[in-house]
């Protein structure tokens, strides 16, 4: 039996604490530490007698399955990020940064599904009817048959969206609004939005109905409030981008009916998102082949290559302690990176600043993308630009070796597919198509690359 039924819940990062503080050791926040009661319900308090259990039949792994009906919107980038459209009976929490584009997203997405037949409740707990309108008339979805509500209150969107005709789809905008008679702490905190969550999803589970929320993401990239709607919910995508340019991608983080991994890739417009079939070109669009420093990673995203350009700045210090700046990229995989440079290549940049940066605002978030910010270093320290028709792909271990990684046939057919002609990757057991003009070079490890590069 559980000693105490009260925590302490900060209604900023929801950590869990033993006992009231004025500050969060986990967020660094102050005041937003309070009482909550954990263990409601679940039948440990005094005076409440625990049910007697009741057994389930067990099952076995093997035997019938259904495949999990879907809702295809026709938006390919978002059914390919969703694992193939939206599950029937699930839910789905679409996070990201204020003013990213999500709501401009779901309302093209509630307007096409619309279309395709489907009955679509559309909730915003931020705008207002008027201001939702002026957005779909925008997006040319004023002519849809999406219905509109505005409210916040959870008992009444239940009640609402469970009048009538059952909707095949709903859309929460956004969890933070939601609040409940049932809950009675304010409006936004932990417990509110946990709550308003949980019926959204007992909705979705009994009805059938798709239910996609929207959540905001704090400046340290969680889901605003309660880290815990991420556990709750079976799928996760984040809708990002940078700010200072025009496209933005849809990531999967969690998902019970499909592969993690896979990315939507979007293009901002005065008429709303479209659909960005091919990255690569949009990544290596505003490239200067000609200059030191540049080198086109060819990545993957999922099941899906992209290729994007790494660009380094080497540049001797004026300062005592030179700078290291990355837009882009991990900054401690830079440092590994600097470090084996200098170990096992005598590169010295003790003396020198050191930018790298990632063209388009892209970010990559995988290792393989370590050679090719070796290569891009070693040209800018070297002032020779690298072959403009090259690509590179490889994770660089400690010990200076280059060492495989997946997919790489992929990666190769889509270097090849944009006329690159040359690659330099690491030797692998994997069978690699012979290229048309069969310039794949396997580099063993990073001394091989250097003298490569620079002679
Ligand atoms: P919005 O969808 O409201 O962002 P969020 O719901 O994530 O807070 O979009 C923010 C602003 O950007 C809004 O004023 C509309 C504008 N916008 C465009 O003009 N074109 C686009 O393609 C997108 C995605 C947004
Ligand atoms: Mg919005």
């Amino acid at each position: 039996m559980a000693k105490s039924k009260t925590q302490f819940v900060c209604q900023n990062c929801g950590t869990v604490h033993n006992r009231w503080a004025g500050k969060c050791d986990g967020c660094g926040e102050w005041n937003t530490i309070i009482e909550d009661d954990m263990m409601g319900g679940i039948g440990s308090g005094p005076g409440k007698v625990p049910k007697k259990g009741r057994a389930v039949a067990l099952t076995t792994l093997s035997g019938e399955t259904e495949e999990a009906p879907r809702i295809f919107t026709g938006i390919s980038e978002l059914d390919r990020a969703t694992g193939g459209g939206f599950v029937r009976g699930s839910a789905v929490l679409v996070g990201g940064d204020p003013g990213i584009g999500k709501s401009t997203l779901l309302m093209q997405a509630a307007a096409a599904l619309s279309r395709r037949g489907h009955r679509i409740i559309y909730v915003s707990g931020e705008e207002a009817v008027a201001q939702v309108r002026l957005r779909a008339q925008r997006l040319d979805a004023a002519d849809t048959e999406v219905l509109l509500a505005a409210e916040t209150n959870v008992e009444d969107i239940l009640a609402t969206i469970g009048e009538g005709k059952r909707p095949d789809l709903v859309i929460i905008d956004s969890i933070q609004t939601l609040w409940s008679d049932t809950a009675d702490s304010a409006p936004g905190t932990v417990t509110q939005v946990r709550t308003g969550v949980q019926a959204m999803i007992r909705f979705a589970k009994q009805t059938g109905a798709a239910m996609v929320l929207v959540g905001h993401v704090t400046k340290e990239g969680q889901i605003a409030g309660p880290r815990v709607v991420e556990h709750m919910v079976d799928a996760v995508l984040y809708f990002e981008g940078d700010r200072g340019h025009h496209y933005r991608i849809l990531r999967t983080v969690k998902n019970r009916f499909g592969p993690t991994d896979e990315i939507g890739v979007f293009e901002m417009s005065d008429k709303g998102l479209r659909e960005v079939t091919n990255p690569s070109e949009l990544f290596l669009g505003e490239r200067n082949s000609k200059s030191p420093g540049a080198a086109v990673f060819a990545g993957m995203e999922g099941t899906r290559p992209v290729l994007v350009e790494v660009q380094a700045l080497v540049a001797p210090t004026s300062l005592g302690t030179p700078r290291r700046a990355v837009v882009g990229w991990d900054s401690s995989r830079l440092s590994m990176i600097l470090a084996v440079l200098e170990a096992h290549c005598g590169v010295k940049l003790g003396q020198h600043d050191v930018y790298l940066n990632v063209a388009g605002g892209y970010r990559i978030t995988e290792p393989a993308a370590d050679l090719a910010v070796a290569s891009a270093l070693v040209s800018s320290l070297a002032g020779l630009a690298l072959p403009a028709d090259c690509v590179y792909f490889g994770e660089i271990s400690l010990s200076g070796a280059v060492r495989p990684v997946s997919q790489t046939a992929q990666r190769l057919k889509e270097a090849e597919k944009l006329g690159f002609s040359g690659a330099m990757l690491p030797a692998t057991s994997a069978e690699v198509p012979k290229g048309a003009n069969g310039r794949w070079v396997t580099i063993e490890d990073l001394p091989d690359l250097v003298s490569r590069i620079a002679g």
